[in-house]
């Protein structure tokens, strides 16, 4: 099995299926979660506290980190192993074959950018919750402030009041939905799904997941630096995290 897994081409886009599959399931989870934090700000607390830095949550953020690696080690030898696959013959193509979507021949440059926004991620998240507390703290400073480190909702609101952030989420998402969208039929397709009858229904539905994924983390910083923009807005639709920003704002501290 092991050789299986290590030596063969299809054994190694296996474990890229199965790695790929559960990170989606993460991201989905993840997405919704966040959901929460635009209607209420103590809900969200609440979940951030259940996964603060309780025994079970460490497991799943060790399970999750090795995932990562995986999926990342054995896409960079498939992609090297295919390189030199192509000898020569690399130089002489200078058509695109019909049908080859420009993500399907960038996954591996897709992934880099997704990895390197997933670290600023971590530094402006989980380094100042988990790690935090892991460290032995109960508190957390954001900008001037100091906070509660399962505070997820004031520290989001911190985050995306700065417009650099926003921009810099924006541009991850845009090459998270490009990776997914190609990953997630690629997923199926290795399952063996993809034959002329499937072939369609699963692009469609790869396009679904990556969508619904990125428009749910979108609108997460798209609301929250618009209610950190705009007074009016906050009242009428944003949570209590987003107001108490606003307010923030209003009053002129610095953010
Ligand atoms: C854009 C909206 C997002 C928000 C508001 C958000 C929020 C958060 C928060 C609050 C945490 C810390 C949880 C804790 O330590 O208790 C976290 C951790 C994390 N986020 Fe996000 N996230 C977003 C997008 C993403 C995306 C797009 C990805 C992946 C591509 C991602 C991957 C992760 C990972 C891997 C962790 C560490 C999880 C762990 O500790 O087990 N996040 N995020």
């Amino acid at each position: 099995m092991n050789c299986f897994l290590l030596n063969s081409s299809l054994g190694k886009k296996l474990v890229m299926s199965i790695t790929g599959c559960a990170l989606v399931l993460f991201l989905l989870f993840h997405m919704a979660m966040n959901l929460v934090a635009l209607v209420s700000a103590d809900a969200y607390n609440m979940v951030c506290a259940f996964l603060g830095a309780n025994w079970y949550a460490v497991v799943a953020t060790v399970g999750l980190a090795a995932l990562v690696v995986l999926h990342f080690v054995f896409a960079f030898i498939l992609t090297v192993n295919n390189y030199k696959a192509r000898g020569s013959q690399r130089y002489a193509v200078t058509v695109n074959e019909p049908g080859v979507e420009w993500a399907s021949k960038n996954m591996l440059v897709l992934g880099i950018i997704v990895i390197l926004g997933l670290g600023l991620h971590l530094v402006h998240f989980w380094s100042k919750m988990m790690l935090v507390e892991l460290m032995g703290s109960e508190i957390t400073q954001i900008g001037e402030e100091v906070v509660h480190a399962t505070d997820g909702a004031a520290i989001i609101a911190f985050t995306f009041s700065k417009w650099y952030n926003v921009v810099l989420y924006i541009i991850w998402l845009a090459a998270l939905w490009f990776h997914l969208n190609h990953g997630v039929w690629s997923m199926f397709q290795t399952a063996g799904f993809a034959n002329d009858k499937w072939y369609p229904r699963l692009k469609c539905a790869s396009k679904l997941v990556s969508t619904l994924i990125v428009l749910g983390f979108a609108a997460v910083v798209i609301t929250f630096f618009v209610c950190s923009i705009c007074g009016c807005c906050a009242d009428a639709c944003c949570s209590e995290a987003a107001q108490a920003c606003t307010e923030a704002c209003c009053a002129g501290h610095a953010h």
